[in-house]
């Protein structure tokens, strides 16, 4: 691969596009120059590894990795270099000549041999949905490939030359729903050089007697992995094409090789070229801007810049180093880091900030040049232009205009210049070596220092942040005076203006003063009336404290020669929290298996990870599309509560517009239902909700369905309408509610007046309130509808409850159901949003399908999915409590409303949801109003938690209350509180089975005992004392979570060859279901003694007519259900062979195997397939189940940052069935529920319309943002008489055990609240405040004090003499 061939082969055409994928040559005649790497491999070749999460380079699913000849090699480069890129924005017509790998290309199932990192992600249980992990896998090859390219590096045998941390962070910007990322660190970790073996979690290489084993003997059990056969030199062939570029007027893509080429095609061009015959240009490097803008105009001409050779080259000479545009982030940072001269601290210290842009896939094709186009044409914040401005950086532009006028001009002159025009060309950016220019003082004494900052919700993972700065300052040490500010620049950008800036008047006031704290506060006055937000802009006055604390913490650097007194106070360890940004450090899991009913309880792999790791595993997209397939695209309105009359097309007319009006005569205008309500699929004429569905547009293609839709203009009209209800205070006011039957309305318990009397202090009317949360499962709702001779029709939904998906369309189409059959074979991530909200998907593509008599599918785009989604339910609660002086509650009670949004859909089940989870607490008495409230908002459904959530947060809330209220600590309250088993009783009656279920005080105890919790809390406090910048906090939270056992339908069919099949109604989700019913078949089939059949089981995928009855995947027990459903089919399959078995083995003496029993049972005609429905009895059908975590965080006061140190969670699973599986589910719910708590904001607008709609602006956790050290037990509580097989759900009943964090925030916060009050502050300081969910940076600021640097300084103030 290395030398470059084939000169036998006639080089191709100029004007063909021509590259390989995993070997495979394409070679393409003619194509939409828009069209993505993405759109092409998905439609046009078999490879489907590459997914679409969200098309913006903010999730990492479509990561691929380029191979490619370096244009201009550099001798000491290698000739051909391979990185990944995100092919949902990479260009097809730019990776000419290239070569591309997919997971496919490392290794499959077709191939017979996996790749060592798909086994590993595999055995490492770090698969679960397997949405995102081809993208991770080729994240962390393309990391392998590259240090192994690296010959500085040592080599170690079976490992990669890859650090641990550089394992962990190579995968820091792929977003995984379902894992909670340890496993995946783990897997990748596992390739590291200097990793410790024992240090990796559970997987299933070593997962039994592993102390025994020695370490050297660890490494054997891996899947092997040597550079030889699994790195470079495993890629296929590629780039071994005659050289020719691309150059195509068919294509109308421009690979200009000179300036002078670039200028003749731009000149073709001028303004009234364009006016008159819209030829309209595009310059572009490496389109990562599209996946901001989205851009969906047209244009006539791509030109291409990475080929002239003035945009791609590094210049270094004395004065400094000269970057083309053209050249991407990655290599930039690669060559500031090797510099070494006068200004290396400089470089290395810009290359470190430059690595937390995006994503290391798209750094390495986001061009430096691209970056400051955007943000001179279009205001992007970026963080390059803070840089550059700080340390007095030049830019070089061509002007179309003039052709051969070359600017060089300040990078502040280029900002505040007009929009560069579409001719005009960013050439080059020139950073200075400031040491030659700056060192103003010309004084020995003299330093120059660099710092740069950047707060952001992630801090590696890929955020923009909420404002950057990079400060160069030259000082001199004077001997009696202190530090003299020389000189000083200031740059701030991203903070909500259109430009980055310079703080001028804050280097003018600071420039020639001596340092001290006058001066500083001065300064810090005078920042904040120099970094304003533009009006309009989130959390203005955070940015701007940002800003103060940046400042504050730079200047603090100086003050060495300053008084003890002052050093001590401006005490700042650790504050800078971005400079070192530590990944999980550790992970230690408990589990203990059982081999009661073997091989259930074993920690076996997930079925189907394997083919998951390489993408083989097929989801909804990627079955490939039918021939005469159309696309569809959901058109949604953007008001709530108006008329739409008539809905017009900018771009070109769609093939068809779907509404209810093509309902069939005898169909039905309904898009989900329930047991409770229906709603309708469209509402054409009237919006009900910014976010109803309007139509459906057809296309040919998916990307003109959604163009369609997203040009479509809707005519609203208001006039005389009721104002839309968009609070659930005017929903009371309007008396809109939905009614909640009595028979899942929960009941009150005890006197609350009575316990009232009882307590000894009251709050009263005190308020919470909490917002919703988006599911973010990595593959977005998706259909294909296939309609079918007879009228009937074959849909392939990714959906968690097809049975009622079936219904729906039956309905729809006014056909009978058996003539709909919807098929599930897995789910890229549900969490609940794909039970009522994929049904309309899947029925809007019925619908069209069955009208225009041709295939129909959708794949929603992310923007889409989150505006249609609705999500968990954000609610408002108002509570007054009693108490007594230790904390006892007496007496609670709740108002609660809740916003169910415009239609019914699962609400009804909130209510029973929230009480349920609260009452893991004696509260004495509790009563409660609860009201579901009807608003003109999208209808709000189940997610993971649903209700429980905000139940189990709504009692801590109160626990910490009261604990400021009394000025006692909050776990003591909680302690005090905790259930005894008889009030247990009394507040779950018979869900709380016998008093041996009750595991909750054992596991209070535990969870204390493997935390250190107690000598911890007195660590924290010790902490606090010391460290004024950073606080800690910690604490420890249980829940009890109640679960219903629902009705299950199985099936089991044994074939000639003694292979079976097995049929549940339970979707595959990611969550395990499939392996466990695979266990517990072998189990119960294993019963008959004929030998292991575990192998010759096989799941397969969810059919309505072949398997009726299926239900909803739903609420963590369907797992249980299923199993108990095949093991009834398995036993009466047993019960069928037994005889036959005891007489075959009378007849010749020796015992048969399995493949003998069977094919003798088909001759003697026993029916070898059997169904049962499993319908659990309802004495014993509820029941609890227990945890608690302890976390430990800290809070940088100075930006709102929170940092989880470390999270010890101890979990009931009974006796579980795959401790692997539900140690999965524990951590990957305990993550999803740190982004409920912690980070994940999903607003709307004034009118109710979703406003974070994409990655950009919802931030789930990554890999940076989990506990650096998170510790997990899977409790083993043994024998459960009434469960099944002894084992309790682990679905979502952890994902409330992240409050844990959220309350350790609080301490934290506390802590800083109380050190404002010892400086002397009097607001903001009350011990008794409420932190809102989710504790985002802004808001844990606002409560520690956006004026945390002014109290502190003028509190110094006041103490000097
Ligand atoms: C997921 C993601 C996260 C990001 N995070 C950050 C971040 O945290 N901080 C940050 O600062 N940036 C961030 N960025 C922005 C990123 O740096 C830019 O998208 C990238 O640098 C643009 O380079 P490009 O080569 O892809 O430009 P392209 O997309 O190819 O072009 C961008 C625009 O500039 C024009 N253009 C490109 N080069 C030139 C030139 N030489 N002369 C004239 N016009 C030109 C193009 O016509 C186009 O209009 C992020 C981007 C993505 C996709
Ligand atoms: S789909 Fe490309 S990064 Fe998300
Ligand atoms: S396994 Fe990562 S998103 Fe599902």
């Amino acid at each position: 691969m290395d030398k470059p061939e084939n000169s036998s082969e006639p080089p191709p055409p100029p004007d063909r596009l021509i590259f390989t994928v995993n070997g495979e040559r394409f070679e393409v005649p003619e194509v939409d120059p828009s069209t993505t790497l993405l759109e092409f491999l998905r439609t046009n070749t078999p490879f489907k590894s590459p997914k679409l999460g969200c098309g913006e380079g903010g999730c990492g699913a479509c990561v691929v990795l380029l191979s490619k000849r370096n244009p201009n090699p550099n001798p000491s480069l290698n000739e051909i270099e391979h990185f990944t890129v995100s092919s949902c924005l990479t260009l097809l017509c730019s990776i000419n000549n290239c070569s591309i790998t997919t997971s496919e290309g490392l290794g499959s199932s077709k191939d017979g041999i996996f790749h060592p990192i798909h086994e590993r992600f595999s055995g490492f249980h770090a698969s679960q949905c397997g949405f995102c992990t081809p993208g991770m896998c080729m994240s962390l090859f393309s990391a392998i490939i590259n240090s192994e390219n690296d010959s500085n590096r040592p080599s170690k045998s079976g490992f990669s030359k890859l650090t641990v941390s550089e394992a962990e962070k190579s995968v820091s910007g792929n977003l995984c729903r379902c894992t909670g990322y340890r496993p995946i660190a783990d897997a990748c970790k596992s390739f590291a050089s200097d990793v410790d073996l024992e240090d990796l979690g559970v997987n299933s290489f070593w997962r039994k007697k592993r102390d025994s084993i020695e370490k050297v003997n660890l490494s054997r059990l891996l899947p092997h992995y040597n550079p030889k056969d699994h790195a470079s030199s495993i890629l296929k062939d590629g780039c071994n094409f005659a050289s020719g570029l691309l150059n195509s007027e068919k294509h109308s893509w421009y690979t200009p090789l000179t300036i002078e080429d670039l200028r003749m095609l731009l000149s073709q061009r001028s303004d009234r070229t364009v006016e008159k015959t819209g030829n309209r240009i595009k310059l572009v490097v490496g389109n990562t801007a599209n996946g901001y803008y989205k851009e969906t105009e047209k244009y006539d001409k791509y030109i291409d810049l990475r080929y002239i050779p003035e945009l791609s080259v590094v210049k270094k000479n004395s004065s400094g180093i000269e970057f083309g545009a053209a050249i991407s982030i990655s290599k930039v940072i690669s060559y500031l880091k090797q510099q070494n001269c006068e200004s290396d601290l400089i470089c290395s210290k810009i290359a470190n900030h430059l690595e937390k842009i995006g994503s290391e896939f798209v750094r390495n094709s986001a061009s430096i040049g691209g970056n400051l186009v955007m943000a001179q044409r279009k205001y992007f914040p970026s963080d390059i232009t803070t840089l550059l401005l700080a340390v007095d950086s030049t830019v070089t532009i061509l002007t179309g205009q003039h052709p051969h006028k070359h600017e060089k001009i300040t990078i502040e002159e280029f900002l505040q210049k007009p929009h560069m025009g579409p001719t005009n060309v960013l050439l080059n950016v020139h950073i200075p070596f400031i040491g030659q220019t700056k060192n103003k003082a010309n004084n020995l004494n003299s330093r120059l220092t660099f710092e740069s900052y950047r707060a952001s919700p992630r801090p590696l993972g890929n955020a923009l942040p909420y404002l950057n700065a990079a400060f160069l300052s030259d000082i001199s040490e004077t001997e009696k005076n202190g530090v003299l500010v020389n000189y000083i620049n200031l740059a701030f950008g991203a903070y909500g203006t259109k430009r980055a800036k310079r703080a001028s008047r804050v280097e003018e006031y600071l420039c020639g003063k001596i340092l001290s704290v006058a001066v500083l506060n001065e300064a810090v006055e005078l920042v904040k009336s120099d970094v304003v937000s533009d009006e309009g802009t989130s959390y203005g006055a955070y940015r701007s404290s940002l800003a103060v604390g940046f400042l504050f913490q730079f200047l603090n650097t100086f003050l060495g020669d300053l008084s003890d007194y002052f050093k001590k106070s401006l005490l700042l360890e650790g504050s800078d929290r971005t400079k070192n940004i530590e990944m999980l450090s550790s992970a230690k899991q408990v589990m203990e298996s059982s081999r009661d009913f073997y091989p259930v309880g074993e920690p076996m792999k997930k079925i189907a990870a394997s083919i998951q790791a390489s993408g083989e595993a097929v989801y909804v997209d990627d079955i490939p599309s039918p021939p005469n397939c159309l696309y569809g695209a959901f058109i949604y309105s953007t008001k709530p509560s108006a008329r739409v009359n008539n809905i017009s097309f900018n771009s070109n007319t769609p093939t068809a517009v779907i509404s209810s009006k093509d309902i069939p005569e005898k169909g039905e205008n309904i898009g989900s239902t329930t047991i409770f309500a229906s709603e309708p699929l469209f509402s054409p004429d009237f919006s009900r909700c910014a976010g109803d569905r309007i139509a459906f547009v057809v296309a040919e293609t998916q990307k003109r369905a959604n163009v369609a839709a997203k040009t479509a203009v809707l005519d609203y009209d208001t006039q005389d309408l009721d104002p839309p209800i968009l609070t659930v205070e005017e929903a009371v006011e309007r008396s809109s509610f939905f009614e909640v039957p009595p028979f899942l309305t929960p009941s009150n318990v005890g006197d609350f007046d009575r316990g009232m009397i009882e307590s000894d202090h009251k709050i009263v009317n005190s308020e919470i309130k909490l917002g919703s949360q988006y599911y973010f499962y990595l593959e977005n709702q998706t259909a294909l509808a296939i309609p079918d001779e007879d009228n009937t029709i074959a849909v392939y939904s990714s959906i968690q409850n097809p049975e009622y998906a079936q219904i729906v369309i039956a309905r729809c189409l006014g056909i009978p159901e058996h003539n709909v059959r919807v098929i599930t074979r897995r789910v890229g991530g549900g969490f609940g949003g794909k039970a009522m909200k994929a049904i309309p998907v899947a029925a809007a593509c019925a619908l069209a399908a069955h009208k225009l008599h041709r295939p129909v599918r959708t794949y929603l785009d992310r923007k889409t999915d989150m505006i249609l989604a609705g999500g968990r339910h954000p609610m408002k609660i108002t509570y007054t409590v009693g108490f007594k002086s230790n904390g006892k509650i007496t007496a609670l009670h709740l108002n609660i409303l809740i916003d169910a949004g415009v239609t019914e859909d699962s609400s009804i089940l909130i209510p029973h949801n929230i009480i349920s989870s609260l009452k893991k607490y004696d509260f004495g008495a509790l009563s409660f109003d609860l009201k579901l409230c009807k608003t003109n908002r999208t209808s709000k459904s189940a997610m993971r938690g649903p209700g429980e959530v905000q139940g189990s947060y709504i009692a801590e809330a109160i626990i910490e209350n009261i604990a400021s209220h009394l000025l006692i600590k909050s776990d003591d309250v909680r302690t005090v509180n905790l259930h005894k088993y008889e009030t247990l009783k009394i507040f779950y009656g018979s869900a709380s089975e016998e008093c041996v279920d009750y595991t909750l005080p054992f596991i209070w105890d535990r969870v204390a005992e493997s935390s250190s919790y107690f000598s911890r809390v007195c660590l924290v406090e010790g902490f606090n004392k010391s460290n004024i910048w950073i606080k800690r906090g910690i604490s420890r939270v249980p829940i009890v979570h109640e679960l219903i056992l629902r009705p299950a339908a199985g099936k089991v069919s044994v074939l000639w060859d003694g292979s079976i099949v097995v049929e549940v109604g339970g979707i595959e989700l990611g969550q395990g279901l499939w392996t466990k019913v695979k266990q517990v078949a072998a189990y119960a089939l294993g019963s008959i003694k004929c030998g292991e059949v575990f192998d010759k089981i096989r799941v397969v995928q969810a059919d309505t007519l072949s398997l009726v009855q299926g239900g909803l995947t739903a609420a963590s027990t369907t797992s249980e259900s299923s199993c108990e459903a095949i093991r009834i089919c398995c036993n009466l399959l047993v019960e069928r062979l037994a005889p036959l078995r005891e007489k075959l083995e009378e007849e010749i003496g020796i015992p048969v195997n399995w493949e003998t029993l069977i094919l003798q049972a088909h001759f003697r005609n026993i029916n070898l397939g059997v169904n049962s429905y499993f319908v659990p009895d309802s004495s014993s059908s509820r029941y609890l189940n227990y945890g608690a975590a302890v976390s430990e965080v800290e809070v940088n006061i100075l930006t709102g940052e929170t940092r989880i140190l470390r999270t010890d969670i101890v979990y009931d699973c009974g006796q579980s069935m795959n401790p692997a599986v539900d140690l999965g589910q524990i951590e990957g719910a305990f993550v999803q529920g740190l982004g409920f708590f912690m980070q994940e904001e999903y607003l709307t607008n004034a009118e109710g319309l979703v406003v974070t709609d994409s990655t950009w602006n919802y931030k789930i956790p990554t890999i940076d943002t989990i506990p650096k050290q998170f510790n997990v037990e899977v409790l083993n509580s043994g024998h459960h008489r009434n469960r099944i097989l002894s084992s309790k759900a682990s679905g979502e009943p952890p994902l409330l055990l992240a409050a844990s964090v959220h309350c350790a925030t609080r301490a934290a916060i506390g802590a800083a609240r109380e050190q404002m009050k010892s400086w002397g502050a009097v607001e903001g300081v009350d011990s008794s405040f409420h932190l809102d969910v989710p504790a985002t940076m802004p808001v844990v600021k606002q409560l520690c004090g956006l004026n945390v640097v002014e109290t502190y300084l003028q509190s110094l103030i006041a103490l000097e003499p």
